[in-house]
């Protein structure tokens, strides 16, 4: 089989695609043949080190294939079954894997591995985002940053079917358009504009309930200033740099502020949990609420250039890579 690993952390060069011998699934494990790998922000910062790995490590949290073996004693799942999968253990990019039986889900045969590789991360992301963490009501006005991202995409689509309206912020003006046509009902050039005065003029001075912030560093403090008395905000990723520390006093405490920092883990951890946004995110799907626009498809040995790409802000929409 071949995998992508890395010895180091470091940029996109530290990647690197090598042969690797196949092991035979133990029990409660499977060994999946992977049809689609989905190429996740998530996925730079493991590479980097923002979110530490033991290293060598291989590396990608998300994929879907078909299983060729089940470890001993095995009742829920057999060869051939279509299967998808997006957490720990990591060492998705890979043609193949052993992966744990209790955190796999069954795809249905509805919805290619090219569309569950976006679903299995960024759907279950805006399915607890939307759903869980801020439960979001029809008619509210909402904060997303980077809306024509891959996250952002289905996240303003399944927003809208929901009946609120979508401000959604955007790193340069080709990808105005996008986030427009995803659903997004007002569109900040954040590169160009202080998004924080464009939303009080969008709320008559009010401010949003929640923002959902994936971009971290750059858009923090500014996103405060978008709340409204007793708002939340959602803080559920750093492509532009970790966080600062918070200071409750100065952020939080004029306005009563909720902050919560979520992870995809915090809602997928069990197995009701994991089957409850499988079942709620295969049926939005499947029933068209939201479309997938799969932006670009990469080669295993493409990987270097995949995540240069992602970092360098060109990636417009969902991605993925095909073994
Ligand atoms: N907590 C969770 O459970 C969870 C799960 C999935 C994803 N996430 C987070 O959600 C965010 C989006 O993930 P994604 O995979 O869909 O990626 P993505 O949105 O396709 O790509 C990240 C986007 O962030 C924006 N950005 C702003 N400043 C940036 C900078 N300095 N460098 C790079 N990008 C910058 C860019 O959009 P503009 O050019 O429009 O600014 C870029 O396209 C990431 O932060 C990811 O970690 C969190």
């Amino acid at each position: 089989m071949k995998a992508v690993t890395i010895s180091n952390n470091g940029g996109p060069e530290v990647l690197e695609l090598k042969d690797i011998q196949l092991e035979e699934p133990k029990s409660g494990e499977v060994l999946i043949k992977n049809k689609a790998i989905g190429l996740n922000y998530i996925d730079t910062y493991h590479r980097s080190g923002l979110y530490p790995v033991e290293l060598p490590s291989n590396i990608g949290i998300e994929g879907a294939g078909i299983i060729e073996k089940v470890g001993p004693e095995e009742k829920n799942f057999k060869v051939g079954d279509r299967v998808a999968y997006a957490s720990m253990p990591i060492g998705s990019y890979a043609t193949h894997r052993i992966f744990p039986t209790k955190k796999l889900v069954k795809v249905p045969d509805e919805i290619e591995f090219e569309s569950v590789v976006t679903l299995m991360t960024k759907g279950f992301t805006v399915f607890y985002l939307l759903h869980k963490t801020y439960p979001v009501k029809s008619g509210e006005t909402i904060l997303f940053h980077a809306a024509a991202g891959g996250v952002g995409q289905i996240f303003c689509q399944w927003a809208n079917s929901l009946g609120c309206k979508v401000i959604g912020t955007v790193g340069s003006d080709e990808k105005i358009e996008i986030a427009k046509n995803n659903g997004c009902h007002h569109v900040i050039n954040y590169s160009k504009e202080k998004f924080s005065e464009k939303v009080k003029e969008i709320t008559n001075g009010e401010g949003v309930p929640v923002v959902y912030d994936g971009v971290g560093k750059k858009t923090f403090d500014e996103s405060i200033e978008c709340l409204k008395v007793r708002g939340m905000m959602v803080s559920f990723g750093n492509a532009s740099g970790p966080l600062d520390p918070c200071n409750v006093a100065k952020s939080l405490a004029p306005k009563g502020l909720y902050l919560t920092r979520p992870s995809i883990a915090h809602y997928t951890s069990t197995k009701h949990d994991l089957d409850e946004a499988a079942k709620k995110v295969f049926e939005m799907y499947i029933s068209k609420r939201f479309n997938l626009n799969i932006h670009k498809k990469y080669s295993l040995n493409e990987i270097v250039k995949a995540h240069q790409d992602l970092e360098n802000r060109k990636i417009l929409g969902p991605a993925i890579i095909i073994p």
